[in-house]
């Protein structure tokens, strides 16, 4: 006892003198909620486009290494993407991205065998416990298009669509819907545009993508929801409109009249810029809606800096932004957690009063500092926590976890690395 006292107490004398950060001190507040959040996601599309040749057991380890909660992450919401498909004679688009769509031609019926690799991994994700499915388009099929092709039109900045097909459209988008909803999967949602405003979907590019112009957005979401209606669809809204950039989406929410946004019942954003994120949450909550960051990708980097920037990314749109969902582009757990204050930018709290559990997450990037944290609020009866490091640490438990003492837990929180806390906890009021 004695001596590990003194071991600590070298080594903690030893990390201050070698570190200039003054101590911060973060204060968890159980009173002040936030958002409830609903889950973390992938798309479906590529990658599961991309494994579907795969023997089944490869492809079964897979799904439950995504989706199941036990052997896996536990995704729980899926983005499914309704494929445009493209023109048969074109080959531009990467392999794992030139998924089949389910119209072939204007004169062609529905070809519901289209796809057979995403929709296995669609059930798969069901059967696996996920339970918030929401559908995408990113093109119509290559037909209904002006340049004959479904990455973009001519210049990248002009509608794709062609007007004579917007009927067409949205009742192939309203009839996928429905094909899936017989098969026992219930869209939540279904998103019309994926980076409407982008000026770079454009003919023979390598996948699907269409430039719409803000009032032709407008015409669409009606024209989906008069076909979602009269199919009677009723458990199915709209979701929009996945722009690539946070202030480009504040933008074109501007631009969606009153009787259209009555249609949309979610907002769904893409994390790749943009800083608005009060604006945009601000919005989100005078209009009553759902706020999904709905994708954010980025290349893996060997050391922290790809996990640093992806754990501070999250933070800030939790933090700031409070989606009520986070999407990874192409493939963390527990749904029905509050997101609750804490007063520093590098620390997410979230509590859940059905489980007891609180859990901390919080991201150092810089020099190794002393973090304080006041959970005070909270009567704490076990706690266990993972890092993630340079230092081969890959959510690895902490061997020593610190004590509490007068409602604080002092941890001395290494380098660029994440930390997440688990206690069981319940409140103390
Ligand atoms: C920082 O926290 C450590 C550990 O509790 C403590 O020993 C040290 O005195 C603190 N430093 C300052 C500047 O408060
Ligand atoms: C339907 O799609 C499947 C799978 O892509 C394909 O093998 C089949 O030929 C298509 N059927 C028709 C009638 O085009
Ligand atoms: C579009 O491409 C298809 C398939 O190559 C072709 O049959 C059709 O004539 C083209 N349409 C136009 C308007 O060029
Ligand atoms: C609506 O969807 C939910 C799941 O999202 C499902 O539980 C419910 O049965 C659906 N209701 C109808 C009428 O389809
Ligand atoms: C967001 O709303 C809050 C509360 O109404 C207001 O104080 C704040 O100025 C708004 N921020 C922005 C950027 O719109
Ligand atoms: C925390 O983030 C908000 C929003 O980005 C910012 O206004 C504030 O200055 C940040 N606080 C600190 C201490 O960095
Ligand atoms: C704290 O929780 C323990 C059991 O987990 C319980 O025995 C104790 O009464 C609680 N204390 C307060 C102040 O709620
Ligand atoms: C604390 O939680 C961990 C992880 O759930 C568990 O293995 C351990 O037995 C718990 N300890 C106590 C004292 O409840
Ligand atoms: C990480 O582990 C690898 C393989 O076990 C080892 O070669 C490397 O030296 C370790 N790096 C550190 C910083 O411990």
């Amino acid at each position: 006892m004695t001596s590990n006292f003194i071991i600590q107490l070298l080594f903690t004398i030893s990390i201050l003198l070698s570190i200039a950060n003054a101590n911060k001190t973060v204060f968890i507040d159980p009173n002040d909620c936030w958002q409830i959040f609903e889950g973390w996601g992938t798309m479906l599309s590529w990658w599961t486009n991309g494994i579907g040749g795969f023997p089944n057991d490869y492809k079964n380890l897979l799904a439950d290494l995504a989706f199941d909660p036990e052997k896996g992450l536990g995704l729980n919401v899926i983005r499914f993407v309704i494929p445009g498909g493209d023109n048969p004679t074109h080959h531009h688009i990467r392999p794992e991205g030139n998924v089949p769509g389910y119209w072939p031609c204007s004169t062609c019926n529905f070809n519901f065998s289209a796809d057979e690799h995403q929709r296995w991994a669609l059930f798969a994700s069901l059967k696996r416990g996920a339970n918030i499915f929401e559908a995408n388009s990113a093109s119509p099929p290559y037909w209904m298009t002006k340049s004959n092709c479904s990455s973009g039109s001519v210049d990248g900045t002009s509608d794709n669509l062609d007007p004579s097909y917007y009927d067409a459209f949205a009742k192939y988008l309203a009839e996928v819907v429905n094909w899936y909803k017989i098969q026992g999967i219930n869209f939540r949602t279904i998103s019309p545009f994926n980076e409407p405003s982008a000026g770079w979907w454009k003919a023979f590019g390598y996948q699907e993508g269409c430039h719409f112009i803000c009032s032709t957005m407008n015409t669409i979401i009606k024209k989906v929801a008069d076909n979602l209606i009269a199919k009677g669809l009723t458990n199915t809204s709209i979701s929009i409109a996945d722009e690539y950039s946070i202030d480009q989406e504040v933008f074109t929410i501007n631009c969606i009249d009153s009787t259209t946004k009555s249609y949309v019942s979610q907002y769904n954003v893409h994390g790749y810029g943009g800083s608005q994120r009060t604006e945009l949450y601000n919005i989100t909550k005078k209009d009553g809606k759902k706020l999904w960051m709905s994708e954010y990708g980025l290349p893996t980097t060997s050391d922290m800096s790809a996990s640093i920037t992806l754990s501070e990314q999250i933070l800030n749109d939790m933090r700031n932004m409070k989606t009520n969902a986070w999407v990874y582009l192409q493939a963390i757990q527990d749904v029905g957690y509050q997101i609750i204050s804490s007063d520093d930018n590098d620390t997410l709290a979230a509590y859940s009063a059905k489980d007891q559990k609180l859990v901390i997450v919080c991201t150092n990037k810089g020099a190794a500092q002393f973090w304080n944290f006041n959970v005070n609020m909270f009567n704490i009866s076990n706690i266990t926590a993972f890092r993630t490091s340079d230092n081969n640490e890959t959510l690895t438990p902490l061997s020593k976890i610190p004590p509490i003492n007068k409602g604080s837990l002092v941890y001395l929180h290494p380098s660029d690395s994440i930390t997440t806390w688990v206690f069981d906890a319940t409140l103390n009021f």
